[in-house]
């Protein structure tokens, strides 16, 4: 079976990207399920309801958060009911929403956990800890574990790679926006990949207007980050290809379409 995971979903921009494209990445690889990042889609901070659903209608299985999981407040009137929003596993226990939820594939489930990094990064608790204890569960119903680990740094994301090398299936970085190039599968059969980048505004830097991001870096004075609403787009995903008895990834492979990768059939 295939997966398809879309990186980081930044404001209308973003979420214009995966309507337009997402009917054609479909079509050109036929994932059996799909997954986006959701945490920067309204606004470039947080998810609302009405863009969780919009993300189903679209076609995905599941959404993933991150960092800015509670930066939309209204995330607390629908995160109870939203079976498939999925929210860093290793925030506080007495938090509401789940860092692990299962998606049916014919017969069979696939098992969705979304853990977030502390390096540079606000305090939570050990991901590597809490991933342990989660694999465990899950694997009392499925092989089949899909990671999205929304860090900062590439070396905690390769760490937390290869400590779960051959406990699930992919291991994905997300947060940082920027698509790495290392995807590969890890001898014991686990998919990785630093980050998959983001989906959103293409002049940006990082996704937010440049003109404000460039004047903090010169003048070291605050400025408010705005996401640009117009402008050329870009979206960022991988496709995991994973043996459904094993759970062990056989094909991972990068998905970049932006102006200067444009998009072929
Ligand atoms: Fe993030």
């Amino acid at each position: 079976m295939r997966i398809l995971f879309v990186g980081d979903v930044v404001g209308s921009l973003g979420r214009e990207m995966v309507e337009e494209y997402l009917p054609k990445l479909k079509e050109k690889y036929r994932p059996q399920i799909t997954i986006i990042n959701g945490e920067n889609a309204a606004g470039g901070r947080g998810i609302t309801e009405k863009i969780y659903r919009e993300f189903l209608s679209a076609g995905a299985q599941a959404v993933t958060l991150g960092n800015h999981t509670w930066d939309n407040k209204e995330i607390f009137d629908f995160i109870e009911e939203a079976k498939y929003l999925v929210r860093p596993a290793n925030f506080p226990d007495n938090n509401p929403g789940k860092g692990l939820v299962y998606l049916k594939y014919n017969s069979e489930e696939i098992a969705v956990i979304n853990l977030q990094g502390r390096t540079f990064m606000q305090p939570s608790d050990c991901p590597f800890e809490k991933a342990e204890q989660l694999i465990e569960e899950a694997k009392q119903r499925t092989p089949v574990i899909f990671v999205d680990f929304h860090g900062e740094t590439t070396s905690e994301k390769q760490a937390m790679g290869w400590y779960l090398d051959g406990k699930v299936s992919a291991v994905i970085g997300t947060h940082t926006h920027v698509q790495t190039a290392d995807q590969r599968i890890l001898p014991n059969g686990t998919a990785f990949m630093s980050d998959v980048g983001m989906t959103g505004p293409y002049d940006g830097i990082l996704g937010m207007e440049r003109e404000a991001v460039l004047k903090r870096f010169i003048t070291n004075m605050p400025v408010r980050f705005e996401v640009p609403k117009s402008g050329r787009g870009i979206l960022s995903a991988v496709t995991i290809d994973i043996d459904m008895k094993t759970g062990k990834a056989k094909k991972i492979e990068s998905v970049l379409i932006n102006d200067d990768h444009p998009f072929y059939s």
